[in-house]
């Protein structure tokens, strides 16, 4: 077993281990990746100030993100067909999450369903929503998310349509994958993946199916998406939905300062600065470098979050130092979910948390929501 020291290390194992169609659903971008590259090269150039002789004694990373209380300032992203990662990865992932004291995210496309995560945990975890056509099932979803107990909702807004993820179309993408000779052979060399598989039921979208009618193939995110998601939705769609859910309300997708300005007047208590991983508009700024303008539009009227190219502690301190009260990881825990179950995603937290609370103190901080600007080089953001 290789000794594993950062994100970089899940992910090598990760592609070793999960079937290639997986993989490559989960690490890629859409059209030329230059937004899902840009992701993470624009973290790479901002530059810290170094401190010293202050004092680094009782560090603490605990804050509040939509007023619940937080061990650090990241949160599990919601993230499709988690549960093809690795097996009842959704359920794995959620676990690891409330014994850590972060909030995980179930997205509507996941494996296991919203039921499957509150039958496997104590805790309140936030549910991600997309906006389909047949608004009776949206208002069950909303519904079945009560009753589970989630404690936020968030609502992402980037998504009608689907960005062209030139891997999946080459893969066959589809969930269970279908049993062509190609996926086979490719299968027979993931051992694990397949002995996990074979013990669950759990192998189609949960929350959906023998939930929502008329959609003819269930196992096709892009049939499906090009079906079922609702290319009308508009701000009274999200005002709608507020009513229905009468909860936290995050909305998620936010990349401009006028959107910005419509989601505050949306009355959600957060907006997420995300560009979904670098998956829909290429092109697109990356995230770290839209957030400041948005946290100048309206940061001091909404709490603003980011997600997109966190691969370490580091990357998180530079999205708190440039406004964000909080930071989502996708890939980085797909990627510990894929190499090891519950286990690689407690292991990526844990390389993140001691990322971040080691470079928070070289910079002289001893208390996560001091973190800001004057712990980066003007210059180099
Ligand atoms: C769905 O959320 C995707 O990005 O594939």
């Amino acid at each position: 077993m290789p000794i594993i020291t950062n994100i970089e290390d899940l992910r090598v194992l990760a592609q070793q281990r999960v079937p290639r169609m997986f993989y490559d659903y989960a690490d890629s971008g859409s059209w030329t990746e230059s937004t899902y590259r840009a992701n993470s090269s624009d973290f790479a150039k901002m530059k810290f100030r170094q401190r010293v002789a202050v004092n680094m004694a009782n560090r603490t990373l605990k804050t509040t993100m939509i007023g619940q209380d937080v061990h650090m300032p990241v949160a599990i992203a919601p993230t499709g067909l988690t549960g093809m990662q690795h097996a009842d990865g959704e359920i794995l992932a959620a676990k690891a999450a409330e014994k850590f004291g972060i909030p995980f995210t179930l997205s509507t496309m996941s494996i296991c369903s919203i039921e499957d995560i509150a039958a496997h945990t104590s805790k309140p975890f936030w549910f991600q929503l997309y906006v389909m056509k047949d608004r009776a099932f949206i208002e069950r979803l909303i519904e079945r998310a009560r009753v589970a107990g989630c404690s936020a909702l968030v609502l992402t807004l980037d998504l009608q349509i689907l960005g062209q993820r030139h891997k999946d179309l080459k893969n066959g993408l589809s969930a269970p994958p279908k049993l062509t000779l190609a996926n086979i052979i490719n299968m027979m060399s993931k051992p694990r993946w397949c002995m996990g598989m074979l013990g669950t039921k759990r192998r189609g979208f949960g929350n959906i199916v023998g939930h929502a009618s008329d959609v003819s193939d269930m196992s096709s995110l892009s049939s499906w998406t090009s079906q079922q998601f609702d290319p009308l939705l508009s701000w009274k769609d999200v005002e709608w939905i507020k009513k229905c859910w009468g909860g936290k309300l995050i909305i998620k997708g936010i990349m401009d300062a006028e959107d910005a300005k419509l989601a505050v007047a949306s009355g959600a208590d957060a907006l997420i600065v995300s560009n979904h991983g670098g998956r829909q508009l290429d092109g697109a700024l990356s995230s770290i470098a839209a957030l400041p303008s948005i946290v100048d539009a309206v940061g001091d009227q909404i709490e603003v979050h980011m997600d997109g190219g966190i691969r370490s502690g580091q990357d998180v301190i530079k999205a708190l130092a440039l406004g964000a009260k909080g930071t989502y990881i996708g890939r980085s825990f797909l990627y510990g979910l894929g190499a090891m179950g519950e286990e690689g995603v407690t292991k990526c937290l844990e390389i993140i948390e001691r990322e971040l609370d080691l470079t928070m103190a070289f910079c002289g901080v001893t208390d996560v929501k001091n973190v800001d600007k004057k712990i980066l080089i003007p210059g180099t953001y």
